[in-house]
């Protein structure tokens, strides 16, 4: 039996499922997790010292490489005086006035430990600052784990668990918490005007994913987009930005940034934290000021701020605004895609792909999919076997067709080169 799986037989007996979290656990292709023991660059190795190329880069966060010595530097220096004070500090402060010069929609910001706490806290903020109850998501976002937002929610939830609409995906989730969250389908406009007509006075915030990536990448239109914002900004509801996934991912502005749209609140996380539980709220001040102590709706956190997981964020960013940075990502998923879908075409595969800066998405059909209908037909099955094909080949991509993938500024054309021939290997294997 190799270390992978004595690992993973050793955690299942105290961490259900082996995993803390589910996507890791390999449920969808099938096999055995591979337990990493150190990573650096682009590379990650398992417990048997077997190097792969790392197409998830932790799921967002590791964008300036596993383990850069500024930021590994940045993290030594701020450990050496305490991990946690549990009273602010001036890193925070440095932290949440660079990210307001990065992202203008965001006046002030809160920080807190997690994507979760980010989206959970501007849907209460939104809904105390509009006294409204109802709020809008769309089928196949995923906005982490908070009771309200588990309705037709994307990522492990698509990959495993039976969403029937407006029923919770989740075990646990009272139907009384849902009833709450009217589900629309993603880019369909007539859908979103109808309700907005019909119940616009009642919706304290619609929440959107502004680049979906855990319904594997599907990109919003413009239509859709400015539908959206011109429908909250008449019926007075909150436009909440969930760039936890694509914050300083797809351009240092975030995806509002590409899209010129000015959203009332953003969430943030991931690489923000460049690989620490770090993530944040933010958006206008008069709705900001309606958050404790100054406002009535609560908020709070032990390790919020978290002045190592600040020094981590702080170097990231300093790192991801260096001139040229985001050109030279994009350019390197783009090259990565482009040679993955030539590969495929070389073996005859329908095969589509789609990137944004440093996120991905590439799908077994002959089209780029655009809602989480779409991607359902996608070929599932070629997938999981490309994935198995790929993990021999020592590339690990995410272990479920209903994600993105993800670059760092590490993976240059000798990677690149590794994995577009892997993938030339690969596909002759379906
Ligand atoms: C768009 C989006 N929002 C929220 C979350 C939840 O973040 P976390 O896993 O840090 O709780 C995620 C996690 O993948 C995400 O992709």
């Amino acid at each position: 039996m190799g270390q992978n799986e004595v690992l993973f037989e050793r955690a299942q007996k105290t961490i259900p499922g082996g995993v803390n979290s589910p996507v890791r656990a390999f449920r969808q292709v099938g096999g055995v997790p591979r337990f990493v023991s150190r990573a650096k660059g682009p590379y990650f190795w398992d417990a048997e010292d077997k190097r792969y190329i790392d197409l998830i880069m932790s799921w967002g966060p590791m964008i300036v490489g596993h383990a850069h010595p500024e930021v590994v530097e940045a993290v030594q220096r701020a450990a050496e005086t305490s991990f946690s004070y549990g009273a602010p500090t001036k890193g925070e402060i440095e932290l949440a006035e660079r990210i307001c010069e990065l992202m203008p929609s965001i006046e002030q910001v809160r920080m807190v430990s997690s994507g979760t706490e980010a989206t959970m806290s501007a849907l209460r903020l939104a809904r105390g600052y509009t006294g409204r109850d109802l709020i809008i998501k769309f089928e196949g976002c995923y906005h982490g784990h908070a009771d309200s937002l588990l309705v037709k929610a994307g990522s492990g939830l698509l990959t495993f668990a039976d969403s029937t609409q407006n029923a919770p995906s989740s075990g646990g989730v009272p139907q009384d918490v849902v009833k709450h969250t009217l589900v629309l389908p993603y880019n369909d406009v007539a859908a979103i005007e109808e309700v907005f007509q019909r119940q616009g006075d009642q919706i304290a915030a619609v929440i959107i994913e502004p680049i979906a990536g855990n319904m594997n990448l599907i990109q919003p239109s413009p239509e859709f987009l400015s539908a959206i914002r011109h429908l909250t900004s008449k019926h007075g509801s909150v436009l909440i930005y969930d760039e936890v996934m694509t914050g300083f991912r797809v351009a240092l502005g975030g995806a509002q940034s590409l899209q010129g749209i000015t959203p009332d609140l953003t969430c943030l996380g991931k690489v923000m934290g460049g690989g620490m539980p770090m993530a944040a709220f933010g958006g206008k001040k008069d709705i900001m000021s309606k958050l404790a102590p100054l406002g009535n709706v609560y908020q709070a956190g032990t390790l919020s701020g978290n002045p190592v997981a600040v020094a981590s964020g702080l170097k990231t960013l300093e790192i991801v605004s260096r001139p040229g940075f985001y050109e030279c990502l994009s350019g390197q998923t783009e090259k990565l895609m482009a040679g993955l879908k030539q590969a495929a075409d070389e073996a005859k595969i329908p095969f589509a792909v789609d990137s944004v800066g440093g996120m991905f998405g590439f799908y077994f059909a002959d089209q780029v999919p655009t809602s989480f209908e779409a991607v359902t037909q996608t070929n599932i099955e070629a997938f999981k076997k490309f994935f198995h094909a790929m993990l021999d080949e020592g590339v690990y991509l995410a272990p479920s067709a209903y994600e993105a993938g993800f670059t760092s500024i590490a993976h240059d054309n000798e990677v690149l080169n590794v994995i577009i021939a892997a993938a030339g290997t690969s596909f002759k294997k379906l």
